[in-house]
């Protein structure tokens, strides 16, 4: 992204001098599904993301626009009253961050804002959770309310889950707002402990494959997914105390599950128990530089969510198994929320072109659409673009 012509078209949009301020998306390596069971995820920020140009205003307006979405129009909000807004598209990650922060408490002045990015959106790189972030770095910087980046992460979630509906774990945003270049968090979901691994084993490379199936009917699927875990962890506590899913080990999930009246929702909490076990797995992987190994884990996570939490659909199948297919490939799976979207690889570093075609290529016969498939490396967090 060009930041020069940022300021060029915030210039030309509202006149004068502005900040520039970025955030990056994330990709998830491995621990789908399991950050609001109290389990563990490992997600890498990227160097793609989301940029803010601003400047403050005093009279208490908000302007937002778009150059991603020049069609939506220029439209302005108050910093006092903000609410949701179906038709506000787009602008309701920034305004659910801006009341987010005043709902902590924090004051917020009115701004000029212009977004831009190079992220591509509904395709569970954290588009979304990017804006979120963005604009509570961007407003703690301006209006220092002195949150700390871990802080801000939580307020970026308590947008989505407060003002946009989503009932969203921690993931994305502390990803986010933790980036670190060439690292992955490891975090604990249960007890917020984390610990930056690196991204990647030696001679590999991470790919991301972006089914260009826009994720549809996310937001309801995922919020039932959501109930259908806490219905099942509701039945088991019947007979003993579980605090999450993310407390407890295979065997004792396998002693607990005869409690769980729905069969559904036994899957959804076997899924939820196995994906932690195997992202402890991957972590160690990383630590020691295992790429087989964290590629075989990587392959099962896909098979569980495929078959027990039924979250990935034809496309994402067809691009995982067009990865696996191919030579030099580790493992593979569908990231983030599912349901369309983009999928993840790990392959060995010296086929990343002759991979990139090749995926693209099979999964152009399958389904008739068309694929892009491109190496990653891990980036920092939430920074402003000073040049
Ligand atoms: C979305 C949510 C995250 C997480 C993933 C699934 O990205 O925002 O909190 O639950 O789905 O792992």
């Amino acid at each position: 992204m060009n930041t020069e012509e940022l300021r060029g078209a915030f210039r030309r949009r509202y006149g004068g001098d502005c900040r520039v301020f970025f955030a990056p998306g994330r990709v998830n390596l491995i621990g789908e599904y399991t950050d609001f069971n109290g389990g563990h995820v490992l997600p890498c920020a990227l160097s793609q993301g989301t940029y803010m140009a601003v400047r403050p205003r005093t009279d208490g307006q908000l302007n937002l626009f778009s150059l991603g979405y020049p069609d939506s129009g220029a439209a302005a909000a108050s910093v006092s009253g903000l609410a949701y807004n179906e038709s506000a598209a787009w602008r309701n990650y920034p305004l659910g961050a801006l009341w987010a922060l005043e709902r902590r408490g924090c004051p917020i002045c009115g701004a000029d804002m212009l977004f831009a990015g190079d992220l591509p959106t509904c395709a569970g790189l954290s588009s979304s959770a990017s804006i979120e972030v963005l604009t509570v770095f961007a407003f703690n910087t301006l209006c220092g309310p002195g949150l700390s980046l871990a802080d801000m992460a939580f307020v970026g979630q308590e947008a989505e889950n407060g003002f946009v509906g989503v009932n969203c774990g921690i993931m994305d945003q502390f990803a986010i707002a933790m980036g670190r270049r060439g690292k992955a968090v490891f975090l604990d979901t249960g007890t917020l402990e984390y610990e930056y691994v690196p991204t990647v084993p030696p001679g590999a490379a991470i790919m991301i494959m972006n089914t260009n199936k826009r994720r549809g009917l996310g937001e309801s699927k995922y919020n039932e997914r959501r109930r259908e875990c806490e219905a099942a962890l509701r039945d088991v506590s019947c007979a003993a105390p579980v605090a999450a899913w993310g407390a407890i080990d295979e065997a004792e999930f396998d002693r607990l599950k005869v409690n769980i009246s729905s069969p559904t929702a036994m899957r959804r909490a076997q899924h939820a128990v196995s994906e932690n076990t195997r992202t402890v797995r991957a972590a160690e992987a990383l630590r020691e530089g295992d790429a087989a190994a964290l590629g075989r884990l990587m392959t099962e996570s896909h098979a569980s969510l495929r078959d027990d939490f039924e979250v990935t659909g034809f496309e994402l199948d067809a691009i995982v198994s067009a990865a696996l297919a191919q030579p030099g490939v580790y493992g593979a799976r569908m990231t983030g929320a599912g349901f369309g979207g983009c999928a993840v690889a790990l392959i060995d570093e010296a086929r990343v072109d002759s991979f990139a075609k090749a995926v693209e290529r099979a999964y152009a016969e399958k389904t008739g659409l068309c694929a892009n498939v491109w190496r990653i490396t891990a980036g920092d967090g939430p920074m402003e673009v000073i040049e």
